[in-house]
C-alpha cells in the first residue's frame, strides 16, 4: 500500500515536471520571440539624425557630391532652410537633406549626401520646412535611371541665388499658377505695380501704394503696415481683383508667412 502511493506520487511528480516542462518550452520562445521584436524594432528605428536615409532598402545606394556658392542663403531663419536633399517620386518630405548654414553665404561649399536610397528620383537644392517637407525648389537633378550603385554623382551648380526675395520673386511674382507678373507688366502694369523680373524689388520696398497712399507697398520690418501684405492674405476694398484667392492652393499657401517673414526681417533683396 505504501510502495503503490509511493508509485502514484512519482507518477504525479513526473506529471507535474513535464508541464513544468511545456510551460518553460513555452517560456523560452517567447522570450525569444520578444528579444527578435525588440532587435528588429530597434533597428528599423530612424536614430532622428538629419543625414540618415529615412527608407533605406538595404545597400542599394550612392552617394552624391554638390559644389556652389550659395547667395543670400542667410536670409532664412526660423522655420526654413536651404538643404542639399533628395526625393522620390510620391513624398515632397526629402529622404535626406543636409542643410547649407546661413553663414555659408556667398562662399563656395562642397556639400555631400552619402547613403541615397535607391527610391531617390532627384538631388535638388530646396528650401525646406523644420519637417523636411519641402517648399520650393531651386535647383533641380534628375538621378538617370541606370544610375551605377557604389558612384559618386558629381555635381556643380555655380552661383544660385537662395535667398527668401529670390524665392518669392522665381516662385510667387513670377510663378505659373500665382501670374502676379501677367496682370503687372508691361506697358500698364496694374495699380502701376511692376512685378517682371529686374522691376518687382525696387516698385515694392519702399515704394508708396497707389491704391492706399498712406501705405508703402513694401516697409522694412512691418507686414501690418505693408500694403502688399494687406492685399495677398484680406485684400482692399479699393483693389478690385481678390488677391488671397491666389495662395488658397497648399504649394503656395506657405509664402503667405515666408512674405511676412521677409518683410519682418527687413525686406533685403
Ligand atoms: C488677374 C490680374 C491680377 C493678378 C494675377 C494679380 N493682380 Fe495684383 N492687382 C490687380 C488689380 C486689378 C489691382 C488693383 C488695380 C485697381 O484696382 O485699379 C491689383 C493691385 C495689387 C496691389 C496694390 C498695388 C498698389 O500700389 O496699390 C498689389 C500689392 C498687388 N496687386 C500684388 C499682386 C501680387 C503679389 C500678385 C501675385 C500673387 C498679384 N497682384 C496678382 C490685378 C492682378
Amino acid at each position: 500500500m505504501r510502495r503503490h502511493l509511493l508509485n502514484i506520487e512519482l507518477k504525479n511528480s513526473r506529471i507535474e515536471e513535464r508541464k513544468n516542462f511545456h510551460f518553460s518550452t513555452f517560456q523560452f520562445f517567447n522570450i525569444i520571440i520578444l528579444i527578435l521584436t525588440t532587435v528588429l524594432g530597434l533597428t528599423s528605428c530612424d536614430d532622428g539624425h538629419i543625414n540618415d536615409p529615412v527608407h533605406n532598402d538595404g545597400g542599394a545606394t550612392y552617394t552624391a557630391r554638390l559644389s556652389g556658392t550659395f547667395h543670400s542663403v542667410g536670409t532664412w531663419s526660423g522655420s526654413y532652410s536651404v538643404a542639399m536633399a533628395c526625393f522620390g517620386d510620391e513624398s515632397a518630405y526629402s529622404l535626406l537633406q543636409s542643410v547649407i548654414p546661413a553663414s555659408s553665404d556667398d562662399k563656395s561649399q562642397v556639400l555631400t549626401l552619402t547613403n541615397i536610397p535607391s527610391e531617390a528620383k532627384t538631388i535638388e537644392i530646396a528650401v525646406v520646412n523644420v519637417l523636411r517637407k519641402r517648399i520650393a525648389t531651386i535647383y533641380s537633378y534628375p538621378i538617370p535611371a541606370d544610375q551605377r550603385v557604389g558612384d559618386t554623382i558629381k555635381l556643380d551648380v555655380g552661383t544660385l541665388d537662395v535667398g527668401m526675395f529670390g524665392a518669392i520673386n522665381q516662385f510667387i511674382f513670377q510663378g505659373q499658377a500665382t501670374s502676379c507678373a501677367r496682370c503687372h507688366s508691361g506697358s500698364a502694369p496694374a495699380a502701376g505695380l511692376d512685378l517682371s523680373p529686374t522691376q518687382a524689388y525696387r516698385c515694392l520696398v519702399g515704394a508708396d501704394a497707389t491704391k492706399a497712399p498712406s501705405m508703402a507697398r513694401v516697409l522694412p520690418g512691418n507686414a501690418q503696415e505693408s500694403f502688399l501684405y494687406k492685399v495677398i492674405t484680406e485684400g482692399d476694398d479699393n483693389v478690385s481683383y481678390s488677391h488671397p484667392a491666389l495662395f488658397t492652393d497648399p504649394s503656395y499657401a506657405p509664402f503667405v508667412e515666408i512674405i511676412r517673414n521677409w518683410i519682418e526681417a527687413g525686406a533685403k533683396e
